[in-house]
């Protein structure tokens, strides 16, 4: 071959391998409706910095934290059309789209954070990710948390009776919607960054919360009674919208899978730790407490299990691992 041939092949084969690399190169979006400054926000960021590096420039993400693309329930039709690429999801919403992921909500399904930590890690979980392609067009790549549900309120709540009438700010999910109503309360679905406004204009009376949003959002300046019920754990899902997903190849699956499960666990991770601490960081804070246990919900318990038992046979598959897990 003359030398001009050569370089001519040289110059195609380069022109080629630059077309396909470009061609593979993605700048994924990733939205969630946590604040910045808030561990899945500062996860996904992590997520995102480390796909690059591995990607070795490929890939980029950019993060839209704090509701910047919308809602969940918005966000989802987004990702099911393939108009955004990924996000980390409240299992809340999820559930709106395939009931078995209601059975995580199953009241004192857990006894404590590392329980809920367990399970998260468990096959059992792992399983449910698999309804996700059929049940939501999504892809579920692992499960991240948000600790554990506790009710803050502007009365104290002594008593199941003092939940009566009142207006009870929850994510917006049908299972935790049964839960309060079956104690007599008033409901409020209401996403995450909505809820400050609310309950400084006291369109709501009490939120149902965790520890780490209490203090980082500052809600307990707004109402200073804490119900520490542990009541139901929170996961969280981190997804890739399955035409996005179809359309990469293996190798891309790979390191998207593994990278993004990395970081939802340390977002586990991350809520076992703090747990603790932020109870005891709240208790000091002068906040009036009170202790409750399943007991103290009464009949609203065996309420929401009657209904969501039948329709929901998961809640027994989930039952089981959780008690398997134990300690
Ligand atoms: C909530 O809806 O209460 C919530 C959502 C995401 C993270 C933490 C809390």
């Amino acid at each position: 071959m003359n030398r001009l041939k050569t370089l001519t092949l040289a110059v195609a084969t380069a022109a080629l391998v630059v077309t396909s690399l470009s061609a593979q190169a993605r700048d994924f979006r990733l939205g969630l409706i946590t604040p910045p400054e808030h561990l899945w926000s500062q996860q996904a960021e992590a997520f995102a910095a480390d796909l690059h590096e591995r990607s070795e420039g490929t890939h980029s993400v950019t993060v839209y934290p704090a509701q910047e693309l919308g809602n969940e329930a918005q966000m989802v039709r987004e990702l099911r059309l393939g108009e955004l690429d990924m996000a980390f999801l409240t299992v809340a919403e999820v559930s709106n789209w395939i009931f078995d992921f209601g059975a995580f909500y199953a009241p004192y399904l857990v006894d404590d954070i590392d329980h809920a930590a367990r399970l998260l890690r468990s096959e059992t979980a792992a399983e449910l990710l698999e309804l996700m392609p059929v049940g939501a067009d999504l892809v579920g790549l692992g499960y991240g948390m948000a600790g554990m549900r506790q009710v803050l309120s502007r009365q104290p709540i002594e008593s199941v009776d003092d939940l009566q009438g009142l207006r009870v700010r929850i994510t917006p999910f049908e299972a935790n919607y049964d839960f309060y109503t079956a104690m007599g309360a008033d409901p409020e679905p209401m996403p995450l960054p909505e809820v400050y406004g609310a309950l400084a204009a006291e369109q709501v009376d009490a939120i149902d919360m965790d520890f780490d949003s209490i203090l980082t959002l500052g809600f307990h300046e707004l109402a200073d009674n804490l119900l520490i019920s542990n009541h139901m754990m929170f996961p969280m899902v981190g997804v890739v919208s399955r035409q996005v997903w179809r359309d990469l190849d293996e190798a891309d699956r790979e390191l998207i899978r593994t990278t993004m499960a990395e970081h939802l666990d340390k977002v586990v991770t991350g809520f076992q730790q703090m747990h603790a601490d932020q109870e005891a960081e709240i208790r000091e804070l002068g906040v009036n407490i009170t202790e409750a246990d399943a007991a103290f919900f009464g009949e609203a318990i065996e309420q929401w299990e009657r209904t969501w038992s039948r329709q929901v046979p998961k809640i027994e598959v989930l039952r089981e691992e959780a008690e398997r897990l134990r300690e």
